[in-house]
């Protein structure tokens, strides 16, 4: 069973109960498994390169405007040829990740290969690889990872990968063991049995642009935000200010729920923000990430502020 498409039996309390997977799987005994490879990305070199990488046995790979172009048509995939890639994808697949843009760039990121034997819990997608992100723990981390896995969620579904969020399942023990860092999030991946993209943008079930955002006059940057996936679709982000500083804000959790849902919500804010970085650098923008005293002092009701993205 999947998140995002439990059966009608499933209401919506049982789906609540169903996360609470997210604790029982921390209990389920781990098998000890291999790793393919570790990556850490505790600096983005040079710039805003990542987006724009070419070359995968001599095609074109990715390019900012393929990812841009992404964000209005790519979904979860949760049906995989469960064949391993070949190797080489893989390698270019783990290079990748060493360009990725973060959002933070002093926080230290652990990126690993794993295979299907290496990772366990309830409603795991079955797929032939997933990405496991660790991160150290400084404020901002978890938006932080979203903001980067993100980018390799639209470059594998801008190459004709599919992939998955995989908010419950966790690596073995074995693996976990493996990393000084915490481990937050895994990312499924590999050659999809699904079809791969949406044919419109009417296919996306989300809120609309009117329940995230005040703003007028930046549509073509909260567009790609509103669209950008979340922990169990849930959108928990509000975007204030103006076209040239966007505030970004996540909806609170309620006390009783704050323990299963804060850390997928901060994660997802995250994503939605690296969809806005992208537009942004689509149209030929310049982005830096702020934080704005004034903006932190006045979130809209119920929320907390996130950072800024100016906009030049
Ligand atoms: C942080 C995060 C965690 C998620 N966890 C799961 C998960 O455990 N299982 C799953 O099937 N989908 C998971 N998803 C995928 C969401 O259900 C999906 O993105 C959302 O329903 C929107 O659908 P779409 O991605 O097809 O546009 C997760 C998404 C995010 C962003």
């Amino acid at each position: 069973m999947k998140e995002g498409r439990l059966p009608p039996i499933c209401s919506k309390g049982i789906r609540v109960l169903c996360q609470t997977g997210l604790i029982v799987v921390s209990l389920i005994p781990l098998a000890v498994k291999d790793v393919f490879a570790d990556v850490t990305t505790n600096r983005w070199a040079s710039g805003s390169q990542i987006l724009f990488v070419k070359d995968m046995r001599g095609n074109e790979m990715i390019e900012n405007t393929k990812l841009y172009e992404t964000i209005f048509k790519r979904k979860s995939i949760r049906e995989y040829d469960l064949t391993p890639l070949d190797e080489h994808t893989l390698a270019e697949i783990m290079a990748h990740t060493n360009a990725l843009k973060p959002l933070y760039d002093d926080i230290k990121i652990e990126m690993k290969l794993l295979s299907q034997k290496d990772v366990k819990g309830l409603f795991l997608a079955k797929a032939p690889h997933y990405l496991a992100v660790f991160s150290e723990t400084k404020d901002g981390y978890l938006t932080n990872v979203g903001f980067m896995l993100q980018q390799m969620d639209l470059f594998f579904s801008a190459n004709g990968m599919g992939s998955c969020w995989q908010g419950m399942p966790k690596p073995t023990k074995e693996i976990l063991n493996r990393s000084k860092l915490e481990f937050v999030i895994l990312l499924a991946f590999g050659k999809p049995k699904e079809k791969l993209h949406r044919e419109s943008v009417s296919e996306f079930k989300r809120k609309p642009l009117r329940e995230i955002t005040d703003i007028k006059g930046a549509d073509e940057l909260l567009e790609p935000a509103r669209l950008a996936p979340s922990a169990m679709n849930r959108q928990q982000w509000f975007f204030t200010g103006g076209a040239s500083a966007i505030h970004a804000y996540r909806a609170k959790s309620s006390f009783l729920t704050a323990f299963m849902f804060e850390r997928m919500s901060k994660i997802s804010v995250g994503i939605a923000i690296c969809h806005v970085w992208i537009a942004a650098k689509h149209f030929g923008k310049e982005v830096e990430f702020i934080s704005d005293k004034e903006a932190q002092k006045h979130p809209p009701s119920g929320h907390e502020y996130v950072i800024t993205i100016k906009i030049k």
